[in-house]
């Protein structure tokens, strides 16, 4: 039931960090791999690493700010492979400000990537899900849009999480009917590139392992039993659901 050969996935923000390591899950439970990201150098070298454990993995440079861009990638998939069976909207951004100081600039570069772009990537995926009458849909919220991290201030970034959450159910809701589950993972804190000088730093990693009953960050790989999870059949009653793994942060 957890079988993803024949399937194909698309991966945004693939080129490292938590979206590698889910690729590397999925394909190795057979699922041919779509990287797309905006940095073109990593992404060459994640494709290679993940052909070196014997994925068949193809990359698509892109922004998913730009939705001609993701739907590129979809086609791409489409004339490689003739379908798109899992979408994994993973592209993301975090940055810390002041909501009393933040300027409009600073809340669409996060906003644009982390809620606008997996919109239009769902939205790019369920085109040919629809013709297909199935597909899997997964996005990365955080647990940042169920909780209010401390001490660092995040609010745009924790209210763009949140919108992915309600995202999740609300094209769950509207997508049920064309075979399209759509559901969200909400990681805690993960110790990938984006995260680990703030992990190393005792005035911020420490208060985060505190908080956190586990007393450690996540490593990227465990994040790979959930998204080939949600991604096949083992999950085929399953939509709407955000799925949080955290070490047990956001139960205190
Ligand atoms: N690391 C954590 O602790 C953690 C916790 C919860 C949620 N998340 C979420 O998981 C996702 C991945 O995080 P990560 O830690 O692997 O981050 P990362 O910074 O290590 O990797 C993100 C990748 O996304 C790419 N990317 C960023 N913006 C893009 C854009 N506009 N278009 C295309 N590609 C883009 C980057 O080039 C990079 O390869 C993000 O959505 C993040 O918010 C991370």
């Amino acid at each position: 039931m957890f079988d993803l050969r024949e399937r194909t996935a698309l991966m945004t923000g693939g080129a490292r960090g938590l979206g590698l390591a889910m690729a590397h899950a999925l394909g190795a439970h057979g699922a041919r791999i779509m990287l797309l990201d905006r940095d073109e150098a990593t992404l060459s070298v994640a494709a290679a690493e993940l052909r070196a454990a014997g994925i068949e993995a193809r990359t698509s440079i892109g922004d998913v700010t730009v939705p001609a861009d993701t739907v590129r990638a979809v086609d791409a998939m489409r004339t490689a492979w003739g379908r798109v069976d899992v979408c994994v909207c993973n592209a993301g951004v975090a940055r810390n400000a002041h909501a009393h100081e933040m300027t409009l600039d600073e809340w669409n570069a996060i906003i644009s990537v982390n809620l606008t772009g997996v919109f239009f990537t769902a939205q790019a995926c369920a085109r040919p899900m629809i013709e297909q009458r199935s597909g899997s849909i997964v996005m990365i919220a955080s647990m940042s849009g169920k909780i209010v991290n401390v001490p660092q201030p995040q609010a745009a970034y924790n209210i763009s999480k949140a919108g992915v959450i309600m995202a999740a159910k609300s094209l769950a809701v509207e997508w049920a009917p064309h075979g399209i589950r759509v559901n969200a993972i909400a990681p805690g804190y993960m110790r990938t590139e984006m995260t680990a000088p703030f992990i190393a730093d005792p005035a911020l990693g420490g208060v985060w392992m505190d908080l956190t009953p586990m007393r450690r960050p996540g490593e990227p790989a465990e994040l790979g039993g959930a998204v080939v999870y949600l991604a096949s059949d083992a999950s085929s009653f399953v939509t709407g659901h955000t799925l949080v793994v955290d070490g047990g942060y956001v139960v205190r």
